[in-house]
């Protein structure tokens, strides 16, 4: 049997509070639980995810890197707080052939003006956000049928 494509799923700092962390901004899933819930999606779009997250802006480069050379289908990325600050995430996301999704729990552009800005976005095929962890499952969706 053929293998199955590979999503890598890349989270950015402060992802791991999920659960704890302004709940009434991100909602009370954790992060093991989003993990949970794309799996099982994974598992019915034929597809398998790679779920990872760094509080460290390199490790979400060299993961960015790691999914181009392993040939993975796409990388669905939530970048935390680097999304507004990180042109080495804008570099590396243009410097690989892999679709990128930037995807966001909450709605940045509803948010603090420095939030308005995101380098990831400027870089990545598409974003979706604002749909707590519906947002990952919508740009799962996307990357599946890429
Ligand atoms: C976030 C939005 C960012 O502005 C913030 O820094 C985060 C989480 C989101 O998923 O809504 O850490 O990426």
């Amino acid at each position: 049997m053929a293998e199955r494509p590979v999503i890598f799923v890349l989270n950015g700092p402060n992802l791991n509070m999920l659960g704890t962390r302004e709940p009434d901004i991100y909602g009370t899933m954790t992060l093991d639980d989003i993990a949970g819930m794309l799996e099982d999606r994974a598992l019915e779009l034929g597809v398998t995810v790679e779920m990872r997250q760094s509080n460290h802006e390199g490790h979400l480069v060299d993961w960015i890197q790691e999914a181009h050379i392993k040939g993975a289908k796409a990388i669905i990325i939530n970048p935390g707080a680097y999304t507004h600050s990180s042109i080495a995430l804008y570099d590396a996301i243009k410097g690989v052939s892999t679709p990128v999704i930037e995807v966001h729990l909450s709605n940045p552009h509803t948010r603090e003006a420095f939030r308005h800005k995101s380098f990831v976005g400027q870089a990545a095929k598409g974003s979706i956000m604002g749909f707590g962890a519906q947002s990952y499952m919508l740009a799962l969706d996307a990357a599946a049928r890429f």
